[in-house]
């Protein structure tokens, strides 16, 4: 018996000691990527799980500990090109709490309990809880107030000398306000705002350059560009969070009066903060995050808790790389991996082909996910995926899911690349790529039910003819029985045959009715927008509108009369008048007007001759309005003249805000734009206040 179980045990220990060798290698091997290269190929949760089986298997083996295990030291190394600071003050990490519900901040609670020795009845320890910010750390050295050097963590001992990218980030101050202490170095964490991430994309789309995967690689990327001129092309932002070395500064005693301190010297610090008390505290912190933490203009991926007194903090002090008194308590990830089972193909409004990933189910980002876009057949080639990959999926807030490459490792079998049908899974027509372009499109027009479908509803939506009533469920089963096939047939729906429909009572039945013949009084614009033409997006209608003033005269205009419209470029022009040259849609036009549509064509010269006093302005909404709706003082803005955006920037002239503004109205007062109220508005607008 006692032979057995030894040679049980030093087969254990081999195994253990072969799967350690394995994890340090992978480890290692994913550290540099993340690290070094900027260019991760695991989701982080993938990367923790990897470093917590060494770990484990290291705490029940000791033996087999190495000094050069991962475990035991800060990954990262200095890259050449930037000169190597060594910090006064190490820059640690933090422990991070893998257990995501509330027992994962009790347990830091109870560990921090037992280290101060306190009696289960001494009251809560006071904590500041706080947001754990996606980017990375920076160390902001002030000599006698003034900004001498910035350098990256590196292996926490040693950094990068980064001082003349840091620089070209305005938010962080060159000169502290107040502040003239010998030295204080200030540590946060150097983001990209998930906003001007996504403008800097839509800038290197524009200009056929490659775009960004994610605001923290950016933003690492960036602050490592050996060229600061590159580095200020990309809006990087910083919160501030703790402090490095301080001389002749008389440190407030808790973290939170500390960043109070900071944030008067003029540091950004992050207003998402709360001093709590015990375990409670913290939970209810974490929980009320949550929910809000798609809603955050950047990315985070935790909370980080921290034991609030200076003092305890010191008593506490530090195990290896990480101090006992903080901790990050992570949310459960947005990414996850999975098995792709399949490809299928979507048919859009406009014939675009789709392939959509079919997934094996997987709990990501709060939801069970199986289907997640892969966007066109390019996207498709360029992440590299087949059927049967292990595939990254990522799925943030309402945001569709999305696969975000493929895990590496080896194939199974040999898998074909996927290709596009040759002819349309609906309707069977001749599938084609226009020259240069990236997308797939069936021909077959409205001859193809899944157009037909996805063009009716477009047609019915909210801000095209607005037919309340004419949702999925009721266009798929009259596209399907073959009772509406073009949107003209649409208005010789009667109550009678409409009832007819299964699970279809009367009242509803009289209900759409009434909405059809109430759709029939609009707007050109409205009217135009409604047609889907490709291309022609809200704005553009409404600038034709405007512009032509009668559906005859753009459907007559030729590409060059088309062009003279603004912001209407040679692609746009073509595409309407490619629509209009096809006898067919013109017939549906006419149908339309013939079954009783009018729409007001004067709309379109009156306010183009009328007052335009937000002419070439650009303004963003935010909040709720006292009395205008949103797509009312959307109207208004545009009619006027003016553009309205989504995000602010430096360019937005005026940030319009109401009830419950957030993020951007704190961006706009950043930036230090005019921000107006509704009633300011209005007398922009020159309109009595409603
Ligand atoms: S405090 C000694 N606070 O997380 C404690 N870190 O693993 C030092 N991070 O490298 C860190 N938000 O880049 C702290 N509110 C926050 C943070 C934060 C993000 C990052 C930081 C650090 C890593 C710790």
């Amino acid at each position: 018996m006692v032979a057995m179980s030894q040679t049980d045990t030093s087969i254990t220990q081999t195994a253990a000691a072969a799967r350690a060798a394995e994890l340090r290698e992978q480890i290692k091997h994913h550290a540099q990527l993340y690290y070094v290269q900027d260019a991760p190929a695991l989701p982080d949760a993938e990367y923790d799980k990897l470093y917590q089986e060494l770990q484990a298997i290291e705490a029940a083996h000791p033996e087999l500990l190495t000094p050069d295990s991962p475990t035991q030291r800060v990954i990262g190394r200095v890259l050449d090109g930037f000169t190597p600071v060594r910090h006064a003050v190490p820059m640690l990490s933090i422990r991070t709490e893998t257990d995501t519900e509330a027992s994962g901040a009790r347990s830091f609670d109870d560990r921090v309990r037992r280290e101060l020795k306190l009696a289960a009845e001494a009251p809560p320890v006071e904590y500041a809880a706080e947001l754990k910010f996606d980017g990375l750390a920076m160390n902001l050295r002030y000599e006698q107030g003034l900004l001498v050097q910035a350098a990256t963590r590196g292996d926490g001992e040693t950094g990068e000398d980064v001082t003349q990218n840091v620089k070209t980030i305005a938010l962080i101050p060159k000169r502290l306000k107040g502040a003239t202490a010998a030295v204080i170095e200030v540590r946060g964490e150097v983001y990209m705002r998930r906003d001007d991430f996504e403008a800097l994309n839509e800038r290197q789309l524009a200009a056929n350059e490659k775009t960004f995967v994610n605001p923290r690689n950016t933003a690492a990327g960036a602050i490592r560009q050996l060229d600061p001129a590159l580095a200020a092309q990309r809006p990087l932002s910083f919160f501030a969070y703790g402090l490095g070395e301080v001389q002749g500064w008389d440190v407030p005693p808790t973290h939170s009066a500390m960043l109070d301190a900071l944030q008067a010297f003029g540091l950004p610090v992050c207003a998402d903060r709360a001093v709590v008390q015990g375990a409670e505290g913290l939970i209810a912190f974490h929980q009320a995050m949550g929910p809000r933490r798609d809603q955050l203009p950047f990315d985070i991926d935790g909370i980080v808790y921290k034991v609030n007194s200076l003092a305890l903090q010191r008593q506490l002090g530090f195990v290896t790389r990480e101090p006992r008194w903080a901790v990050a308590h992570k949310y459960p990830a947005q990414e996850q991996v999975t098995r792709l089972n399949g490809i299928d193909i979507q048919v859009g409004r406009t014939g675009k082909l789709t392939p959509v990933a079919k997934l094996e189910p997987v709990f990501v980002g709060g939801t069970t996910v199986s289907n997640a876009t892969l966007h066109n057949l390019f996207e498709l080639r360029r992440k590299r995926v087949r059927v049967g990959d292990q595939v990254i999926v990522r799925r943030a807030g309402d945001v569709i899911p999305e696969i975000v490459g493929v895990v590496p490792g080896v194939r199974e079998a040999y898998v074909p690349n996927f290709r596009m049908p040759r002819a349309c899974p609906i309707c069977a027509s001749a599938v084609a790529r226009e020259r240069g372009g990236i997308d797939h499109r069936c021909t077959g027009g409205l001859f193809c039910p899944a157009q037909r479908k996805q063009a009716m509803l477009h047609f019915a939506g909210r801000r095209a003819l607005d037919i309340e009533g004419l949702g999925d469920k009721l266009v798929d089963q009259l596209v399907d029985a073959g009772i509406v096939t073009s949107l003209p047939g649409l208005y010789k729906l009667g109550v009678a045959k409409l009832a007819a429909l299964d699970r279809m009572a009367e009242k509803s039945a009289q209900n759409i009715v009434d909405a059809l013949e109430k759709s029939k009084k609009t707007t050109l614009a409205r009217f135009l927008f409604g047609l889907g033409i490709r291309q022609i997006g809200e704005a553009t209608a409404k600038d034709l509108a405007r512009h032509f003033g009668s559906i005859d005269r753009i459907m007559d205009a030729s590409v060059e009369q088309l062009l003279e419209v603004r912001d209407v470029g040679p692609i746009v022009a073509q595409s309407i008048h490619q629509f209009f040259q096809q006898a067919h849609n013109r017939e549906v036009v006419e149908q339309l007007r013939a079954a009783g549509l009018t729409w007001d064509e004067g709309e379109g010269a009156l306010a183009g001759t009328g007052p335009r006093p937000l002419l070439g302005k650009t303004l963003v909404l935010t909040g709720t309005l006292p009395s205008l709706s949103r797509d009312a003082a959307k109207d208004m803005i545009e009619a006027a003249g003016g553009k309205v955006s989504g995000s602010v920037s430096k360019k937005t002239h005026y940030v319009v805000a109401g009830e419950e503004a957030g993020s951007k109205l704190d961006k706009a007062r950043e930036l230090g734009l005019v921000v107006l109220d509704e009633a300011a508005l209005l007398a922009l607008l020159d309109q009595p206040p409603a």
